[in-house]
């Protein structure tokens, strides 16, 4: 449903506590902003509209697609579907926060060298799960590809068959998904 919808059908319930504006503190890519968002407001919607971060793209809207993924706390979640009244206190990572002192992360650096878009419109979100999802096989996660899961997952494991599976909830509607995965391959190699 549309945040238009929801606003005309809290309005015509005359529900206010769903409108009345909550203070709250985002820290977005290690900065700290105050900023008043509805409760309903979505973090897609706050990083966008209030924080001009336009980095993170609206796509769905409804947790199909992964265009709007960022990080809270290191994990990947969908920006469209998560609350940002209740992010104070969390550390959320951005495609903004992703380059350092002017040098890009790997995975962006080889999303480039590769080819991994064409309109682009699904790269942030695809590079901000890429990031958080080697982070996740560094870390021994298991997924519904791997061939035995008693033992430690470990980043040798990550076969492009792995790489499909894990990045799967990120759809490219200009299907470049050979050369994402060869982007992958590439920032794993580099690790
Ligand atoms: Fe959030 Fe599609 S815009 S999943
Ligand atoms: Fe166009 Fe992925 S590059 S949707």
């Amino acid at each position: 449903m549309s945040n238009d919808r929801k606003r005309a059908l809290a309005d015509a319930a005359g529900d206010k506590s769903l409108i009345e504006p909550l203070p709250v503190n985002l820290t977005v890519n290690d900065l700290t902003q105050s900023i008043t968002v509805e409760p309903r407001m979505t973090l897609l919607d706050a990083l966008r509209e209030r924080l001009a971060l336009t980095g993170t793209k609206k796509a769905c809207d409804r947790g199909e697609c992964g265009a709007c993924t960022v990080h809270i706390n290191g994990r990947r979640v969908l920006s469209c579907m998560t609350l940002a009244a209740m992010l104070e206190g969390k550390k959320i990572a951005t495609i903004e926060g992703l380059e350092q002192n002017g040098i890009l992360h790997e995975l962006q650096s080889a999303f480039i060298e590769h080819d991994g878009f064409q309109c682009g419109f699904c790269t942030s979100g695809q590079i901000m799960s890429g990031v958080a999802m080697i982070e996740e096989a560094k870390a021994g996660w298991p997924s519904a590809a791997t061939a035995d899961v008693r033992r430690d997952f470990t980043l040798a494991d990550l076969s492009r068959a792995e790489i499909c599976e894990r990045m799967s909830g990120n759809l490219c509607r200009c299907a470049c998904y050979p050369n994402i995965v060869d982007a992958v391959v590439e920032a794993v190699a580099r690790n």
